[in-house]
């Protein structure tokens, strides 16, 4: 068997290729950012082909910088950015519409009708944009002869997943379980499209892709990889999750990107949550029983910070974010609430809107950067106490990975406001690791989780420093500041 194993990481703002070796080591990557398409207010697009020919090219790119081929690959897996939604003709496939990204809130008055209770119980998921299916019926209404087409199966639905196997396969229709979790059509309890909820809403069954295992053979390469396996399938939050080999119920990891996203391993048995966070599906390994995780998504994290960057002009680049911030002791009872998408969980308000509070004339830049960090700890504590009322257990130890770790300060605070570990591991790519691992462990590359465990090591950590006084002062603010923002739209 080859020496090495090879992940497709497609994510919100680019796509990368990554080369790991059997100690999980990285040996080689390539990056490619896309257009992020704004038609409109709340519109978010991307143009699938441009994400296609950007797969290709970031696979060449690493295998050219690691000296390999794709012959030294022994499989590939795929993770991706989740609930994104795209169609596309089954006969030439080629898109018939942009990607509608999850951050799109184009769907939003199609929200207040559905049926909450129903949608929870079915699928472990509020009625919100944030998921696929409105996107689907969005595309249904408002392309001309697209819904006939669709009843005729000649033309197709898929997440990010599906799109990449169909042109790596030379068209195969499929999808992975974790993937189908978020588009809110799969019954959380048959794995299977529910045909109550495909009736709600208006989508045809003859559209959509067959759900697999997260980690089996989909079919060998055709383009790009020639003859590779392709064993792995799993959305980008769950791969980090699996990456970092939260294998045992009640391990939970952060993953700060565009927003961030806690997901805590529950087991074979999916957890309903009553306070605010989703039931998804962890993962699934071939024939095994399916792994479930209670999710608190946050949708604006790395986002503030560019916000900062870019439309602010406070800060050149997002590390400058922590320069700026450590240069006041804290950030002066200002606090920076970036719901520029709404607020997802644990509240489900995409009519909320983004506001900054507690200002006086004596705060300065470095006094909002730091309060921009302050929120993305305080969000992220927000999901963690829902976790620990839905499960029963607090957390002692959060591992994190994504962009933001790299920033001490905001690590600090994060420690120092939920007032438990933070633990970042030495792999910081653990999305593409995931994705890696499950598709090695497809093929025996890798023969059991705790061979994977064994590769886990950890980089640095962070212990709370806050006392539990100062902790509270800072929560009750926090929730003045989320109360504003709410009143604002009341
Ligand atoms: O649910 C959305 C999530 O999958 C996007 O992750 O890292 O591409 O921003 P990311």
């Amino acid at each position: 068997m080859a020496d090495f194993v090879g992940a497709i990481d497609q994510g919100t703002t680019s796509t990368r290729f990554m080369i790991f070796d059997r100690a999980g080591h990285e040996i080689g990557r390539h990056q490619r950012e896309h257009r992020q398409i704004l038609p409109g207010p709340g519109m978010v697009e991307h143009d699938a082909d441009e994400i296609w020919e950007n797969t290709l090219k970031t696979i060449d790119g690493a295998l050219a910088g690691a000296g390999l081929t794709a012959a030294d690959l022994a499989v590939v897996g795929i993770t991706n950015q989740r609930e994104s939604v795209l169609v596309w003709d089954r006969r030439t496939g080629r898109p018939c519409h942009h990607v509608i990204v999850w951050q799109d809130t184009r769907t939003a008055a199609m929200i207040p009708a559905l049926d909450a209770d129903l949608l929870r119980e079915r699928t472990g998921l509020p009625p919100a944009t944030y998921f696929s299916a409105t996107k689907v019926r969005w595309l249904l209404d408002n392309i001309p002869g697209l819904r006939a087409r669709a009843e005729a199966g000649d033309v197709l639905f898929g997440t990010m997943d599906s799109w990449l196997i169909w042109n790596l396969t030379g068209g195969r229709h499929l999808t992975d379980v974790t993937n189908a979790s978020r588009t809110q059509l799969m019954n959380l309890h048959t794995l299977d499209w529910d045909d109550e909820l495909l009736r709600l809403f208006g989508i045809p069954r003859a559209m959509l892709p067959e759900i697999r295992s997260s980690a089996e053979v989909y079919g060998h390469a055709a383009a790009g990889l020639p003859g590779v396996p392709i064993a792995a399938a799993i959305g980008d939050q769950q791969a980090a999750l699996f990456g970092q080999t939260c294998f045992a119920p009640g391990e939970a990891k952060c993953t700060y990107g565009t927003g961030n996203f806690v997901l805590l391993n529950t087991g074979t048995t999916p957890v309903r949550s009553t306070h605010g966070l989703l039931t998804t599906v962890a993962y699934r390994f071939g024939g095994d029983a399916p792994v479930y995780a209670l999710e608190g998504s946050i949708a604006a994290t790395g986002s503030a910070v560019q916000w900062l960057r870019d439309q602010l002009g406070i800060i050149s680049s997002a590390g400058g974010s922590e320069e700026l911030a450590a240069q006041v002791e804290d950030s002066e009872g200002v606090c920076f609430v970036p719901a520029f998408s709404g607020l997802f969980a644990p509240y489900w308000r995409p009519d909320a809107r983004a506001a900054i509070v507690g200002l006086s004339r004596y705060h300065t830049a470095a006094h909002i950067t730091r309060a921009a960090l302050e929120a993305i700890c305080y969000q992220t504590r927000d999901v963690v106490a829902a976790m620990a009322r839905d499960s029963g257990t607090a957390l002692d130890c959060l591992k994190v990975d994504g962009g933001v770790t790299a920033n001490a300060l905001c690590m600090q605070l994060q420690a120092d406001i939920l007032g438990v570990l933070v633990s970042r591991p030495a792999v910081a790519e653990t999305t593409a690791l995931g994705a890696a691992y499950a598709a090695g462990l497809a093929v025996g590359f890798w023969t059991s989780p705790e061979q994977l465990r064994a590769n886990w090591r950890e980089d640095r950590r962070w212990r709370p420093s806050w006392s539990p006084e100062r902790r509270d002062e800072g929560i009750t603010r926090w929730r003045a500041a989320i109360d504003r923002t709410l009143d604002w739209v009341s």
